[in-house]
């Protein structure tokens, strides 16, 4: 059996969890491959019961389903622990067997929050707009090779030398920006839980790599999960106003360590209408009055940070671009539901490029906001369609703004979900 990978093609938010959780019912197990505390995947498995994970895969939710952790994801020990906590809370014990997590992950530690403080403030109006958790200076330092793997918590002695030296190491790089006083005292007694934390992690630490491998010798199933979205990545994403771990299909191998022949289809996920949290280019933004009504109907703030996400038109330029990157099978559709109501819809289907932009290149990244969307403009619906199941009940005027999607990204859209609850979704034949 092959791995099925799912990545979001917007800028993150797309609704990821629900589909996992929708998929994960027929796998075995679910892998998260990057991403870490930034993310934060919403299920509702209840009518009064939701969970937002961070960085749990989502299959955790199933009882028969094992959770497994790559070296692409960073992980914040403390966080993670609690995470574990209220899922064990809520009848859901993560049991040793129950999740995996790669020896080779990388570890967040807590003075990355401050640094990445420290450098938002810097940058001024040029900011990024990060989920502030230290994802960014996690994988800085994993990159500069100086980072702490879970691996590391094997040898006591040398986390706590490996701990103490970034503390040191970073308090040095911010001179005298650096906290000071009772800030300081309370970094390093945050220090102190990270290596607690850590050393309670390394039963969980193991080779995530083989045991995908050893799944699917014996027949077995694996649904990798990504975390943010397409337009978030560091190669092919908005960059600078990207995230730092891979967050497209191809990340999956990587971040898993598995060979690109193990991937069977890959599934992108799409919601109705675009949003972005944080800074950065979003030429089909919508800061206006429909926008709002977009947000407000959406319930769109963020799951990890509570901001409230700008808003806009669907772009399906980006979306096919996206589901090119990801070499998509077939594409989920999420939150149409949210849609209702609108007189008109607009989607965009092609760019003119910034008449200065040179070589005529289609840039994608801080200046891609120079170049003008065109709209093609459709009809809205007027009726509630949440929590609809079958796709002739949908009116017409939805299933025709699916339908154009479709044409526009060229891939098929084989679920539609109308509701953030489980069953509330439309299958369609693939
Ligand atoms: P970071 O991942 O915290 O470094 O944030 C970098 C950029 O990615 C910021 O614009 C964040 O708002 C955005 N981002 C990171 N994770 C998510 C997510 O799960 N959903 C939406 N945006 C995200």
């Amino acid at each position: 059996m092959p791995v099925d990978v799912l990545t979001g093609l917007q800028w993150g938010d797309e609704g990821k969890g629900k589909i996992v959780d929708i998929l994960s019912e027929s796998v075995d197990a679910v892998a998260r491959f990057s991403g870490g505390g930034n993310a934060g995947h919403t299920v509702s498995v209840g009518p009064d019961l939701s969970f937002v994970l961070h960085h749990l895969p989502t299959g955790l939710l199933r009882e028969n389903v094992e959770g497994l952790i790559g070296s692409g994801c960073v992980i914040d020990p403390g966080a993670l622990l609690g995470e574990m906590g209220e899922l064990a809370g809520a009848g859901l014990p993560v049991d040793r067997g129950r999740l995996l997590i790669s020896a080779g992950a990388h570890l967040v530690h807590p003075v990355y929050r401050v640094v990445e403080k420290w450098d938002e403030a810097r940058r001024g109006d040029s900011s990024i707009g990060t989920t502030a958790r230290g994802i960014g200076p996690c994988y800085a330092e994993k990159y500069w090779r100086r980072g702490i793997r879970l691996e590391d918590a094997a040898f006591e002695q040398g986390l706590r030398h490996k701990a103490r030296e970034q503390l040191e190491y970073h308090l040095d790089a911010m001179g005298g920006s650096a906290p000071s006083g009772s800030d300081l005292s309370a970094l390093r007694d945050a220090t102190g839980r990270f290596v607690e934390a850590s050393l309670a992690l390394l039963d969980y630490a193991g080779d995530v790599s083989l045991r995908i491998a050893d799944i699917l010798e014996s027949g077995g199933s694996v649904l990798a999960e990504g975390a943010q979205g397409a337009l978030l990545d560091p190669d092919h994403g908005t960059y600078p106003y990207v995230t730092g771990g891979s967050c497209t299909a191809g990340g999956a191998c990587s971040g898993l360590g598995i060979g690109p022949r193990s991937i069977g289809q890959v599934v992108g996920v799409m919601k109705a209408y675009s949003t972005r949290v944080g800074a950065g280019p979003f030429p089909t933004e919508l800061p206006n009055e429909t926008g709002d009504r977009i947000r407000e109907r959406g319930g769109e703030y963020g799951a990890t940070t509570g901001r409230p996400r700008r808003c806009g038109w669907l772009d399906g330029v980006l979306a096919r671009y996206a589901v090119r990157l990801n070499g998509c099978s077939w594409v989920a559709l999420t939150l149409l539901d949210v849609l209702s109501g609108f007189e008109k819809l607009r989607v965009c289907n092609r760019y003119e490029l910034d008449p200065e932009a040179s070589a005529g290149i289609f840039e994608r990244g801080a200046r891609m906001a120079l170049h003008r969307p065109f709209y093609r403009e459709l009809d809205g619906w007027e009726e509630e369609i949440r929590g609809m199941t079958s796709w002739d009940a949908l009116p017409r005027k939805a299933r025709d703004y699916v339908l154009y999607l479709e044409e526009l990204i060229g891939v098929p859209i084989g679920l539609v979900s109308t509701g953030p609850g489980r069953s509330e979704i439309i299958r369609r034949d693939v």
